[in-house]
C-alpha cells in the first residue's frame, strides 16, 4: 500500500485530493494546521467510504514538519507520495505589499514546499522511489496583475522543482507540478480577508486597475473556474501514472494562455495579455 502525505486538507483542492487519493487505494495522511477544522474533510471521507489518517502540519514551521514527517515514518516506515498543496494568496502590487506580508506569502507557498520536500526526500532517496507533487498555479507560469508576492512564490516553487526534477529522476523520484487556473475553493475569500487598507494615494493610482482586475477575475472564476475535485483527479493521475509528467496544466484554456509565454521570447505579448483586463 502506498503512503501519501497531503498538506492543507481542511478545504478545497487538498480536501478533494486527500479523499480521491484514498479512493484510488493509497493510504492517505491528510494534514492541516488546525485539526479543529477537520469536519468538512471527515464528512467527505465518510460519504466517499474512505478512511484517512488526520494529523497536524503547519508548513511554515520547521518543528511541525519534522514532527509530522517523523511520526509518519515511525508509523508506516515510508512516504511514497507527497502533495505540497497548502498555499494562500495575497492581493496587491509590490508597492502595496508590506515586507511582512511578502514574508508570510513566501513562507507558506515557497518555504513550506521546500521544508516538506526536504523532510521527505532522504527516505525516498534511500528507497530509490517516491513522488513529489506541488500545486503551483497558472500564476507560477504567467504572472497575474496584483499578485506580485503570490506569483513570486509560485515562480520560486516552479524553479526549484524544475531544477530538482532531473536529479531526483536519476534517484527514482518523480517530481511533478500541478498548475490550475481558477478553482472555486476558499482561496479567493481567504485572499480578500487578508487585504490591507490602501492609503489615499495608493487608492487613487491603483484603485481603478484593481477594480477592473477583480471584475475580470470574478468573471473568470464564474465561467472557467474548475472544482477541487477536477484538480483532485489530476493529482491522482500524477500520483499513480506509471511515468508521470513533470507538468500538469489542469485545463485547456490555461494551456492556451500559458502557450503565449513560449512563443514570444521578448515577453511583451505576455505583459499585454495579462494587462488586457486593466483600464
Ligand atoms: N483556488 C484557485 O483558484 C487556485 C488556483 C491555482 C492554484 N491554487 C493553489 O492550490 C492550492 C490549494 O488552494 P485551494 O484553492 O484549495 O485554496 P483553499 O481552499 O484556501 O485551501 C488552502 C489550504 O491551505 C491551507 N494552509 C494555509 N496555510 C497553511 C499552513 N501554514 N500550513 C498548512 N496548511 C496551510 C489552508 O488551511 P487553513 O484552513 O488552516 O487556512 C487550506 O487547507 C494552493 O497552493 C493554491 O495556491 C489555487
Amino acid at each position: 500500500m502506498k503512503i501519501a502525505l497531503v498538506t492543507g486538507t481542511s478545504t478545497g483542492i487538498g480536501l478533494s485530493s486527500a479523499v480521491m487519493l484514498a479512493q484510488a487505494g493509497l493510504t492517505v495522511v491528510a494534514t492541516m494546521r488546525d485539526l479543529s477544522k477537520s469536519e468538512p474533510l471527515n464528512s467527505h471521507a465518510l460519504k466517499a467510504g474512505v478512511k484517512l489518517d488526520l494529523r497536524t502540519l503547519d508548513v511554515t514551521t520547521d518543528a511541525s514538519v519534522e514532527t509530522c514527517v517523523d511520526g509518519i515514518l515511525r508509523d508506516y516506515g515510508r512516504i511514497d507520495v507527497v502533495v505540497n498543496n497548502a498555499g494562500a494568496g495575497f492581493l496587491g502590487t509590490l508597492e502595496m505589499t508590506p515586507a511582512e506580508a511578502l514574508r508570510q506569502t513566501m513562507e507558506v507557498n515557497f518555504f513550506g514546499v521546500w521544508r516538506v520536500t526536504q523532510a521527505v526526500l532522504p527516505g525516498m532517496r534511500v528507497r530509490r522511489s517516491g513522488r513529489i507533487l506541488s500545486v503551483t498555479s497558472v500564476g507560477g507560469l504567467l504572472a497575474q496583475p496584483f499578485n506580485d508576492a503570490y506569483c513570486a512564490a509560485k515562480f520560486a516553487v516552479e524553479g526549484a522543482m524544475e531544477s530538482l526534477a532531473p536529479v531526483a529522476k536519476r534517484l527514482g523520484i518523480h517530481v511533478s507540478l500541478i498548475e490550475p487556473g481558477p478553482v472555486n475553493t476558499e482561496f479567493v475569500a481567504t485572499v480578500q480577508k487578508g487585504m490591507h487598507a490602501p492609503t489615499e494615494s495608493i487608492r487613487a493610482d491603483y484603485g481603478p486597475m484593481l477594480e477592473a482586475y477583480l471584475n475580470g477575475t470574478r468573471q473568470a472564476f464564474a465561467t472557467i473556474g474548475q472544482t477541487g475535485d477536477d484538480i483532485g483527479k489530476v493529482i491522482v493521475e500524477a500520483a499513480t501514472a506509471e511515468t508521470p509528467h513533470f507538468r500538469y496544466v489542469t485545463s485547456d484554456i490555461v494551456r492556451q494562455i500559458v502557450a503565449q509565454k513560449y512563443v514570444d521570447p521578448t515577453g511583451d505579448s505576455v505583459v499585454a495579455l495579462s494587462g488586457s483586463r486593466l483600464p
